[in-house]
């Protein structure tokens, strides 16, 4: 069983062209099992969530109705990034399943469009949102490994609640950086390789080598996306995270929400309230923290 196709070059040298495309169904198989088997322990086998410490009702009174959470122009980025993502999903890998059509015009238009809206939230992240927001931070590393701790019966001290990030919401939009960035840096080399409006084509920019190895990041980032795709959607569907997507809709999660799991010193919210004056809270810029 090889992962990678091998085609031989005119001098004759052995090149990898892509992925073996059976990886399609083995990410869609891993995706679906993370599925099952998350649902399944969820529903039989997880305890209620415990965290340190509840608010106190002085700051619970001071925490708006409705905490906001994305701004519009951050929400207007989720969506159109999401368009692009599934239009770039079903484009490459409908025709390797057996569904032959023209995909290429579609997808080269689909990447251009995730690679101007990934630039685009590069600079509104780092300069208009909180950066370090959706960086895991000392907190996150000491209650994981309390989680972890407890979660095998051993005696340690439950989590504080969250920040605006989860630690798992971290680390998955970290896998989605290094994945995301591996297929528009090497899907943006590849556009010379096929007719588009940007520059001439240009197919020996690169040599046979190269030009397979950058087919094979494209492939493995993209099969790596199925799998992170299907579990982000899963996530967003399931009942008790409903809240965070309709956030992604509406900009605001409810007050009662917010207090359950995240903590106002670690994620400070302002509007008629002021709860970076509260003890202990942190300033932060609220209009824009995405
Ligand atoms: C979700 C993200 C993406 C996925 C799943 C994906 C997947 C794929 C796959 C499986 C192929 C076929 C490659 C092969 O035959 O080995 C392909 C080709 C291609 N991709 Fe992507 N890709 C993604 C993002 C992008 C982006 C962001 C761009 C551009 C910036 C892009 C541009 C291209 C181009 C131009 C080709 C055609 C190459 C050719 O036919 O020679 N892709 N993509």
């Amino acid at each position: 069983m090889d992962f990678l196709e091998w085609a031989t070059s005119p001098w004759g040298q052995r090149v990898p062209i892509h992925i073996a495309w059976f990886l399609i169904w083995v990410a869609a198989i891993a995706g679906l099992l993370f599925l099952m088997v998350h649902a399944s322990y969820v529903r039989y086998f997880a305890k209620a969530k415990e965290f340190a410490n509840s608010e106190s009702p002085l700051i619970a009174a001071r925490i708006p109705e409705h905490v906001p959470r994305h701004s519009l122009t951050a929400r207007l980025f989720h969506w159109i990034m999401a368009a692009s993502m599934f239009t770039l999903l079903f484009t490459a890998f409908l025709p390797k399943v057996g569904l032959q059509f023209d995909w290429v015009t579609y997808h080269w238009i689909a990447g251009s469009v995730l690679t101007v809206s990934i630039l685009f939230h590069i600079i509104h992240a780092s300069f208009f949102m909180d950066f370090w927001s959706i960086w895991p931070d000392r907190v996150d590393i000491r209650d994981a490994r309390r989680r972890i701790l407890r979660f095998f019966g051993k005696p340690a001290p439950p989590p504080e609640r969250f920040a605006k990030y989860p630690l798992e919401n971290k680390l998955y939009h970290g896998a989605i950086i290094a994945a995301g960035l591996s297929s528009i840096l090497t899907g943006v080399f590849m556009m010379f390789r096929v007719r588009t409006v940007f520059f001439p084509r240009n197919p020996y920019l690169f040599r046979d080598m190269t030009w397979g190895m950058m087919y094979v990041l494209h492939g493995l980032a993209g099969v790596g996306l199925i799998t992170l795709i299907l579990m982000h959607v899963y996530f967003g569907l399931r009942p008790e995270k409903r809240p965070i997507t309709k956030s992604m809709i509406f900009g605001w999660m409810s007050r009662d929400f917010y207090l359950e799991e995240h903590d106002p010193a670690r994620w400070p919210v302002g509007a008629s309230s002021s709860p970076s004056r509260l003890p202990g809270a942190k300033t932060e810029r609220l209009t824009d923290a995405g």
